[in-house]
């Protein structure tokens, strides 16, 4: 079962890079007190989410915040050095870049895949959320293309 509207999102410890390299970072101080959007995309720098996904919520971070977000974030089970320098590539200066290194959070969450056939082995499916103090208001899912998951689409819910 996935994660649902209604549900508490799950408590784990993830990675960030920081200026000295991979930091320790709770979900929880992520999104206690905060109105957060959280986008999930099956891997940093393949087409998709390179040209599309992440560009979108770069283009949009300021009317997003502007809806009283305070954080956005992107996550794909890649590690933290690879989400820092996707970020940099993409100058996603206001995105958290949260690395699922072990796809703990693409399990937990129940929406996990397996793109073995790809070479990716098991990754996020492509998703997208609005959690408000963890718990968790909106969940679309994308199994091709990004229409429910885009910056346009979050941005139109809020
Ligand atoms: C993409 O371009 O988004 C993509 C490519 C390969 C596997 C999954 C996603």
């Amino acid at each position: 079962m996935s994660l649902q509207a209604g549900d508490t999102f799950p408590s784990l410890t993830l990675k960030i890079l920081g200026d000295k390299g991979p930091e320790d970072v709770t979900t929880d101080s992520l999104l206690s007190g905060k109105k957060v959007v959280l986008f999930a995309v099956p891997g940093a720098f393949t087409p998709g989410c390179s040209n599309t996904h992440l560009p979108g919520f770069v283009m949009k971070a300021d009317e997003i915040k502007a809806r009283g977000v305070d954080s956005i974030i992107c996550t794909a089970v890649n590690d933290a050095f690879v989400m820092g320098a996707w970020g940099k590539a993409q100058n996603a200066d206001e995105i958290i870049m949260l690395a699922d290194g072990l796809g703990e959070l693409a399990k937990a969450a129940g929406l996990d895949q397996d793109l073995s056939a790809a070479g990716l082995g098991v990754r996020s499916q492509r998703y997208a959320m609005i959690i408000n103090d963890r718990k968790i208001e909106l969940v679309n899912v994308d199994a091709k293309g990004v229409d429910k998951t885009s910056a346009e689409t979050l941005l139109a819910a809020l």
